[in-house]
């Protein structure tokens, strides 16, 4: 199954699609990790992608379909994926149609003071991916799953936010009515508990 995790930024689409992935033996493909990963390495595309991630932007929609385009042909992705963090805008989702075809739209629905408070204590692993909040880290500041430490992203200060906040409203919210025009927007509540927002994705993938 060929899945697309939509939503703003700290709405739990890495949260979910880590647990999501693991349950149905598919591969995750974030964006945004892919990125930060080419950042730490140095890579062209690191280099090209890193003045926009740091002022809270979006990459260039050429630079990241080239990405994902490459990513989609690993083998790995023949029983499905979970795309997490793209399609953000239209010409992204419209060159996804011409490589791809998706089975499902989960949208994490969470309002934007709740995401705030979210983002503003998250802590993540650059080495696994793993993602905590400091409010379940009880002080520890190494990765629970490979030992790794932990670290708090560059692009989650206040002010880069609210640029983020500001580009997942313009650019990346027509998405919503793009899938849903195509039949295949789930939308779930993604404020609560994690272990329910879990269930209700697995329910809407079943569906
Ligand atoms: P990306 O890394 O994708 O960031 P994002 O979309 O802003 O989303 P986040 O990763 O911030 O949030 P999330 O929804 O994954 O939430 P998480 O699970 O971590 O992209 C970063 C940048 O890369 C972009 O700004 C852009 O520059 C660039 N980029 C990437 N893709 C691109 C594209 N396609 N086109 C152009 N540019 C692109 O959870 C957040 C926090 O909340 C964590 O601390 C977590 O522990 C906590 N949490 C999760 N669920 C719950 C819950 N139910 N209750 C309480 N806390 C929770
Ligand atoms: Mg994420």
């Amino acid at each position: 199954m060929n899945i697309i995790f939509l939503g703003p930024p700290g709405a739990g689409k890495g949260t979910q699609a880590q647990r999501i992935c693991a349950a149905l033996g598919i591969p995750q493909i974030s964006t945004g990790d892919m990125l930060r990963r080419a950042i730490a390495d140095q890579t062209p595309t690191g280099l090209k992608a890193k003045s926009y991630m740091d002022a809270g932007g979006l990459v260039p929609d050429e630079v990241i379909i080239d990405i994902v385009k490459e990513r989609l042909q690993a083998d790995d992705c023949a029983k499905g994926y979970i795309l997490d963090g793209f399609p953000r805008t239209v010409p992204q989702a419209e060159a996804l149609e011409g490589i791809a075809h998706i089975d499902k739209v989960v949208e994490l629905d969470v309002p934007d003071e709740k995401l705030i408070e979210r983002i503003s204590g998250r802590r993540v692993c650059l080495k696994c991916g793993a993602t905590y909040h400091v409010s379940m880290l009880n002080g520890q500041t190494t990765c629970g799953q490979c030992g790794e430490t932990l670290i708090q992203r560059d692009d989650d200060k206040p002010e880069t936010v609210l640029n983020r906040l500001n580009a997942y409203h313009s650019k990346t919210a027509p998405l919503v009515d793009f899938y849903q025009g195509k039949g295949k927007l789930a939308k779930v509540d993604g404020t609560g508990d994690v272990d329910a927002i879990f269930d209700a994705i697995m329910k809407v993938l079943k569906a």
